[in-house]
């Protein structure tokens, strides 16, 4: 393949996994590789082995078209700005016009499930930035990440410490996803096997509620845990107790009520045909924990 690839936020955690999977499972050629981050040096690595690191910040709009001049697949990797309302949309935008200003051959965009009806309030980004991206003339498709597995784990040391995990999600089900696994379906998305005009659900192999949640987890590290199901004001003042910024904790429960209410009961087949294997369950990711001794066994 000759296809020069572009992987935006490429020093975050799914934009280096993508990376890698890139180099090690797709066999890219690093010299077909550009990846784009706001600080280049946390990529000397990168660098080293013959990967392109150049500098890129959706807010320095002027410099993205001639950063994307000449790519023929560009990875868009949604950015972590939350802490003002609009900024990340319009990050986003910026940098679709300057793909479009470009000439970028085919953008595929990380976004979020369902973000049309949606109860989680950082859904317009994805929904504006689809949009954008469906508008813009350019090849598009869209990798719709469902929520992380990674995402459990931040709760799972409280939760077998206490044999409780509480949530505001009631009995909503879910299909939660490895982080890996999203990067592995980016990476193949980017070497070509997307489709163009298509969007993608990434999720994890099953729907799962929280009481099933949580008896993997209590299978996996051998102790009882049973879900804890609250209101949308306790389960907020319980993540405030436990030292979440406040503009923070709003966004997980708000996250909990969409599971809640259905809009995130969602289970494709996509990750196995992006990648050809099937997406790890959650309860194989609580075993690789518990045999590496994380999480206090
Ligand atoms: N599905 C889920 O459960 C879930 C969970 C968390 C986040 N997400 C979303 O998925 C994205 C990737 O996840 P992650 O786990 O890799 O998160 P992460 O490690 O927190 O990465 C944040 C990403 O945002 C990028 N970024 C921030 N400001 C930017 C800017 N001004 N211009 C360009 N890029 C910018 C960073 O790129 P550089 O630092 O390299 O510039 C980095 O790739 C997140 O940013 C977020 O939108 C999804």
């Amino acid at each position: 393949m000759s296809d020069t690839l572009f992987v935006t936020g490429a020093s975050g955690q799914l934009g280096r996994a993508v990376i890698s999977h890139l180099l090690a499972e797709e066999g890219v050629a690093p010299g077909r590789i550009i990846a784009g981050t706001r600080e280049p040096a946390k990529l000397a690595d990168l660098a080293a082995r013959g990967v392109r690191v150049v500098a890129l910040d959706f807010e320095q709009t002027e410099s993205l078209a001639q950063a994307f001049a000449g790519v023929d697949r560009l990875l868009l990797i949604s950015t972590d700005a939350l802490d003002r309302p609009g900024r990340r949309l319009a990050q986003h935008l910026a940098a679709v016009e300057a793909a479009r200003a470009a000439g970028v051959g085919h953008v595929l965009y990380t976004s979020m499930p369902n973000p049309a009806d949606s109860l989680v309030p950082f859904a317009p980004d994805h929904l504006g930035t689809e949009t954008a991206l469906q508008a813009s003339g350019l090849r598009w498709s869209i990798l719709r990440n469902a929520w992380y597995q990674e995402n459990l784990l931040m709760e799972l040391g409280p939760a077998l410490e206490h044999g409780q995990w509480t949530t505001a999600a009631g009995e909503g089900r879910y299909a939660p996803v490895s982080r890996a696994d999203c990067a592995r379906a980016a990476a193949a998305a980017l070497t070509g096997k997307a489709v163009p005009g298509r969007i993608y659900d990434i999720t994890g192999p099953e729907l799962l509620g929280m009481d099933e949640i949580a008896a993997l987890a209590g299978e996996a590290f051998g102790r009882p845990v049973v879900a804890v199901k609250l209101d949308e004001a306790t389960r907020t003042g319980i993540l405030l107790q436990a030292g979440l910024p406040p503009f923070i904790a709003p966004v997980l429960v708000a996250s909990e009520l969409n599971i809640r209410a259905g809009k995130f009961a969602l289970r494709s087949a996509d990750v196995a045909e992006l990648t050809g294997r099937e997406p790890v369950a959650l309860g194989a990711t609580f075993a690789a924990l518990r045999a590496a001794g994380q999480a206090a066994a």
